[in-house]
Parts: structure tokens; C-alpha cells; sequence
């Protein structure tokens, strides 16, 4: 089964929370529009929030805490070392998350950077299901080398495949024949597999992984940053997993791995934090040994006690039914306006965002032309909605040769931040892209103006070709 029937014995839903507090937004005109995009240099993560109506750059860090939440950063124990909320944290991490020890960090690619100098040597390979952008570089900055064993559905933005974030066992065995068990030290797997289009992994591909790993001597990480997600999925799509908890699933997910990088803030809804969690005592003794060079004392890493206890709290909301039903409903409504109009978007739709395949939307302009990048500006000129390219720019360049990865998919994603915007935003969304789409041939190419080395989708400038 691959589409999701929110809509039950016809009944509407609705979304399992009422609102207490309220941030106004602004709709800009056009011409405000089109002056703060081209100030921007056309690349949306350089827009002022205040110029934006509907924020879908990311659902990271970007979602309402809940009053129990807000109520635990009043119990902040704000002590350099020892206080009770990473406690607090550390018991909620075990109990739900299966891992036995763990060290906060300031969000997720904290938590990358400590796994990455811990694990990867010079001239090591790193496979994982999918690469993704701060994790890949922090592989390749501790000298390793990424390798993408993730099924070939993957790639294409209409295969059907109910769990396009599944291993492709194959590609590993022929990895290790090339390169050799020892220069990997790890597979890295991620839940609901973000680049791909939030597409899950289903537990029985995750049991073959580890039947494997544990053939080869071969350590499993798991990225959790979207592991609820991945969770419900599992409950909807795989068979014998129909009558369990989430949070059951969440658990199963966890305990076949070995340790675990999390942006918290994204799954657990804080705005700040992530940990690096793990079972074997000698990798978390190295870990607080690093933890207090890069981020902080091993009892806070990154974090302020208040930010430890909220996290603590989301992460028991993160794992509720009623919750996640909703957080991927809202998802899949907005998705299923764009389809009912024509417009290319990956399938089946997966559990943060909805993602137009811009490739095939701005099929006149050439992947050097960035149509990603070029959609996602078209998309805020035309309705203040702000979206992420994730398509040529992100993927960014080939270390060796210095070209241009230049990845199948050619995405803009719509991110849905949790528990934030009500199925109205999804309607005026969904006109807007409608919109553009009715119009696409008018959407011009891009070029860069300025380039960073690293990570350059954050910061790079463009202008229109002419
Ligand atoms: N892993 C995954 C799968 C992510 O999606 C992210 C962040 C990270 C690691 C890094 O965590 O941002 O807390 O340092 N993704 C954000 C996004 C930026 O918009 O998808 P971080």
C-alpha cells in the first residue's frame, strides 16, 4: 500500500492540538518580493524571515513546542555540570531510544562531526542510504570517502517502491569485495531518508543489514534525526507491524543499531539541540573526551539545561499516534492538491515535505541552470512561500575532480515545519505551485555569482541567465 488514507470512513481530521499562541505573518506585494530575492542573490536560505508569508525552508528547528515543553524550560537547571535535565534526557534517550549512553551537541551535525573523528581514518569508505550534506562532509573531512548503497527506486522520483530508503545489499558486498571489511568502519543508516524525498526504511531490510554488518565486523549508524516518521510508515506499509505502537517501532528501529547521530530538532521538536548516543562504553568514553573540546561538558554538549528538558519532554510527543498521524497527514494533504493538478512531484510522498521534481517542472532549462534553485525563487516571487533547493547546488562538487555532482534528483522541497501551520497554509500553498507550474516556461536559469567551497547551497549567490 502506498497511498495513505487519512480521510477514514469519510471523515475529516484535524489536526490533535489547539493554538494558544499566535506569530502574525505578512504577505509582501510583488515588487518587495521581487527586490528582497534579488538581494538574496535568488537563493531563499539569504531571505529575511520577515519577508517570507509561509516558511517551508526546513522543518528544522522550526516547530511549536507544546505547553509541557514550554512548561520544562521553566525547570532549566542551568548548572555547568551535572544538571538533573540531562538526566532527564539521558533516562528519555534509553527508555525510548534503546542507547545506553550519551552526549549532547549543539544540534546534529555536532554529533557528526564527533562520530566522523571517532570512527572514519584516512582512506576509510563510509556507505550509507543516501548521502546527506553536513554528514557527508564531515565523513570526508576525518579523510573518508562516501559511497551511496541506498536501491536504485531511490533515485527516481515515480518508482513506486514503499520503502525507497531500504540498502541495497548488493552494493555493499561489492564494496567490501573492492575495498575491504576493514576500511569500513560503519554503515550509516538513515530514517526516512531525507534527500531521497523522506522515504523510509523498512525493518526487514534493517534485520538484513545488520545480518550482514554483523558478518563483516561492521559498526551500524543510525542518522534518527527522522525516526518517528520512518515509524509510522512502517506501521502503514509493512506487514505484521499493523497492530504496533510507534513508539515500539521507534524502539525496534534503534536497538538494530549501534549508535546514533540526532538533530533533535527536528523529530523531538525543540528549536536547538541533537545528541550522539551509542552502547559500547570504550566509543562513549571517547566521545565525552571530544564532546568537551568541540562543544561542551559531556553533561550539556551544546545545550542549556531548559533546551535539554524540552527535548527530553518532545521526544514523548514525538513518538504519540494521534501526533504523527497528523504531522505526515498534513503532508500528504498538501501533496495530494499538487497531484490532483498535474504537478511532478516525488512518489510516493514521504514524511517532512513534499518535493517538486523540478527537473521535470522546468524541463527547458539544463541541470548547469539550476532549475531547483531557479523554481525555488519563482516560487517565493509569485507567493512569499519560501522552499529549499535540494537538487545540483546541494550535492555540491566531486572532491577528486571538482565537477559538479550532479544528482538524479532535481528537487525544491516544500517542508512542513511540525505542529506550525494549519491545512489553510497547505491550501495557498498548493495555489501557489499550481500557479508557477502553470507558468513554468517563463522561469529562467540561474548561474552563480559567488560559490563557497563547502556546503555552498547555505550561502551561494546567483543571477538570472539572460
Ligand atoms: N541528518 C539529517 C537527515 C538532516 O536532515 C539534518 C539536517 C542533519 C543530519 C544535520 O542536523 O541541522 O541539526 O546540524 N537537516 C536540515 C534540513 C538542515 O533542513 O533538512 P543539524
Amino acid at each position: 500500500m502506498i497511498t495513505i488514507t487519512f480521510r477514514k470512513d469519510n471523515k475529516s481530521w484535524a489536526e490533535p492540538y489547539k493554538i494558544k499562541v499566535v506569530e502574525p505573518i505578512k504577505m509582501t506585494s510583488r515588487p518587495e518580493r521581487e527586490a528582497a530575492i534579488a538581494e538574496a542573490g535568488y537563493n531563499t536560505f539569504l531571505l529575511r524571515s520577515a519577508d517570507v508569508y509561509i516558511d517551508l525552508l526546513t522543518d528544522s528547528g522550526t516547530s511549536a513546542m507544546s505547553d509541557n515543553q514550554w512548561a520544562g524550560m521553566m525547570l532549566g537547571d542551568e548548572a555547568y555540570a551535572g544538571s538533573r535535565n540531562f538526566y532527564n534526557l539521558r533516562d528519555a534517550v534509553e527508555q525510548y531510544y534503546s542507547y545506553r549512553y550519551m552526549v549532547p551537541t549543539h544540534q546534529g551535525r555536532g554529533a557528526e562531526h564527533i562520530l566522523s573523528r571517532i570512527l572514519v581514518k584516512p582512506g576509510d569508505f563510509v556507505p550509507g542510504n543516501m548521502y546527506f550534506t553536513t554528514t557527508r562532509l564531515h565523513q570526508e573531512l576525518a579523510g573518508g570517502t562516501f559511497v551511496d548503497v541506498i536501491v536504485d527506486e531511490a533515485h527516481d522520483p515515480d518508482a513506486l517502491h514503499p520503502f525507497k530508503g531500504d540498502v541495497d545489499l548488493d552494493k555493499l558486498e561489492t564494496l567490501v569485495q573492492k575495498v575491504g571489511a576493514k576500511r569500513i568502519p560503519y554503515v550509516c543508516i538513515a530514517t526516512c531518508v531525507n534527500m531521497a524525498g523522506g522515504q523510509p526504511i523498512s525493518m526487514g531490510n534493517l534485520k538484513a543489514l545488520r545480518q550482514w554488518c554483523d558478518k563483516h565486523g561492521i559498526l551500524i549508524v543510525h542518522d534518527m534525526t527522522r525516526v518517528a516518521e520512518n515509524a509510522f510508515f512502517i506501521k502503514e506499509r509493512e506487514p505484521g507491524y499493523q497492530d504496533r505502537s510507534i513508539a515500539s517501532i521507534v524502539h525496534e528501529l534503534c536497538a538494530l543499531t549501534d549508535l546514533a547521530t540526532m538533530s533533535a530538532k527536528k523529530d523531538a521538536m525543540v528549536n536547538i539541540g541533537g545528541f550522539l548516543a551509542m552502547n559500547d562504553p570504550k566509543l562513549y568514553e571517547k566521545a565525552c573526551e571530544l564532546v568537551v573540546v568541540y562543544e561542551g561538558l559531556h553533561t550539556y554538549g551544546g545545550m542549556a539545561g531548559r533546551d535539554m528538558e524540552a527535548l527530553a519532554r518532545g521526544i514523548v510527543e514525538s513518538i504519540e499516534y494521534e501526533h504523527i498521524r497528523a504531522r505526515i497527514g498534513q503532508v500528504h494533504y498538501l501533496a495530494q492538491k499538487l497531484m490532483e493538478a498535474e504537478v511532478p512531484i516525488v512518489k510516493p510522498v514521504g514524511g517532512h515535505a513534499v518535493f517538486l521534481d523540478a527537473k521535470r517542472l522546468l524541463s527547458h532549462l539544463p541541470q548547469e541552470q539550476f532549475p531547483a534553485q531557479a523554481l525555488a525563487a519563482a516560487l517565493y516571487l509569485e507567493s512569499g512561500v519560501r522552499s529549499m533547493e535540494r537538487g545540483i547546488v546541494s550535492a555540491g562538487r566531486d572532491k577528486e575532480t571538482g565537477k559538479h555532482h550532479a544528482p538524479k534528483l532535481e528537487l525544491v522541497r516544500l517542508t512542513i515545519p511540525r505542529r506550525v501551520y494549519t491545512q489553510a497554509h497547505m491550501d495557498v500553498t498548493a495555489e501557489a505551485v499550481i500557479a508557477v507550474h502553470q507558468q513554468a516556461r517563463k522561469v529562467k536559469g540561474l548561474r552563480f555569482t559567488y560559490e563557497p567551497e563547502m556546503l555552498r547551497f547555505f550561502q551561494a549567490r546567483f543571477e538570472p541567465v539572460a
